[in-house]
């Protein structure tokens, strides 16, 4: 019988503390020994954002417990694994340390093979602890750091079609949730209260649109409705509509520019069965969920979303990717250092800043 791939996999790089041990089925899946995730919501809340300094202390009291947790639940011992996988970047460098130095050190110690992953490809690849992908599929990453139209031809092979030239989706959600006070973290609170609403409430813009292909930008939408946010004070009623006509915007920017992507997608690879993967924080959206099902509909493709808990950060898609890289011999060296930038696509060209053309 084929000996199954396990690996501890360890994820730090912004503000979950977390480890899970992942094993690979016949299936070609994955089965979850064990996915440990301590976030540090509370402690973050009343600064209304994530404080590197605070994240990097909790991350270093907790990474032990945590993982020891993991390994407890799994069941088996430092020997059964094939592999210990840590999140290398992107992200926080005082915080990604943690992990990485604690991995390599557990690597070292038991004499397994060490995995520094991108923690983008931990997003990319983690629709495939559920379910079968097939090589190339359309991913559109849609999380706090990110927002990007990418081709996944393979395990380690990107080709970017497009990216935010501003904020990230799950940044516009939540610097909305905080101009509206709605609460931390800011895309579960619009989504929450944007139900109360009337989405067709506010005319908002819809920044590029109809320009800059596959590309996106969200900086205009959020002054827009920081301008509005001024204008309605602290009616309840308003706020609620603006959180829904907000988060309706972003319905239409995605189905517009995902629509895009597909187009492009067949151009470039001529397949004929697509799936559409969804993944990052913000895949989590039920809105979203349903707006990209009727666009996949439409355009006869397969829309494929991680289940929620594998959506935000997670040692699970960690392990996973650790996994896969593994079985293509992309073994690390100890000696690889934290990145805070660092795209998949390395060829693609840097989107942000002044003197960008369109
Ligand atoms: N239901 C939801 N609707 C909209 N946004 C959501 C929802 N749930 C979570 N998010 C957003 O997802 C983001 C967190 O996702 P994730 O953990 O993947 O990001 P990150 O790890 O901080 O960034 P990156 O993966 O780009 O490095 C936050 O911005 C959060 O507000
Ligand atoms: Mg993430």
């Amino acid at each position: 019988m084929k000996k199954k791939i396990t690996f501890l996999g360890i994820e730090t790089s912004c503000d979950e503390t977390a480890a899970a041990v992942i094993r690979e089925n016949e299936a070609g899946t994955a089965e979850i020994l064990s996915n440990i995730v301590s976030s540090q919501i509370n402690e973050h809340k009343k600064f209304g954002g994530v404080v590197p300094e605070l994240a990097a202390r909790s991350h270093l009291e907790n990474i032990e417990f945590i993982i020891n947790k993991a390994m407890r639940e799994s069941k088996i011992t430092l020997k059964d694994l094939d592999g210990v996988a840590a999140t290398a970047g992107p992200g926080l460098i005082v915080c990604l340390a943690v992990g990485l130095n604690i991995a390599k050190s557990i690597a070292a110690f038991s004499n397994k093979p060490f995995l520094g992953v991108n923690h983008l490809e931990g997003h990319a690849l983690s629709p495939g602890l559920e379910k079968k992908l097939e090589f190339p599929y359309l991913l559109l990453l849609i999380s706090g750091g990110h927002t990007q139209y990418l081709i996944v031809k393979d395990v380690n092979h990107y080709e970017q079609l497009g990216t935010t030239i501003d904020d990230a989706l799950g940044e516009a959600f939540d610097k909305t949730a905080k101009m509206l006070d709605l609460g931390y973290p800011g895309g579960p609170a619009v989504e929450k209260f944007a139900k109360l609403g009337n989405k067709n409430y506010f005319k908002l813009p819809k920044p590029i649109i109809n320009k800059a292909g596959c590309n996106l930008s969200f900086a205009g939408l959020k002054t827009a409705v920081l301008r509005e946010t001024k204008k309605i004070g602290n009616e309840k009623k308003l706020k609620y509509n603006l959180a829904a006509s907000f988060q309706n915007t972003i319905n239409k920017i995605l189905f517009k520019k995902t629509e895009l992507a597909i187009n492009e997608f067949k151009k470039k690879t001529e397949k004929k069965n697509i799936q559409l993967v969804v993944a990052g924080g913000v895949a989590a959206n039920k809105t979203i969920r349903k707006n990209l099902i009727e666009l996949s509909k439409k355009m006869n493709c397969k829309a494929i979303f991680p289940n929620p808990k594998f959506c935000g950060d997670n040692a699970a898609m960690i392990a996973w990717a650790g996994i896969k890289r593994f079985k293509k011999n992309l073994v690390d060296d100890i000696k690889i250092s934290a990145r805070s930038r660092w795209p998949l696509d390395s060829k693609a060209p840097y989107m942000k800043g002044p003197g960008l053309k369109l």
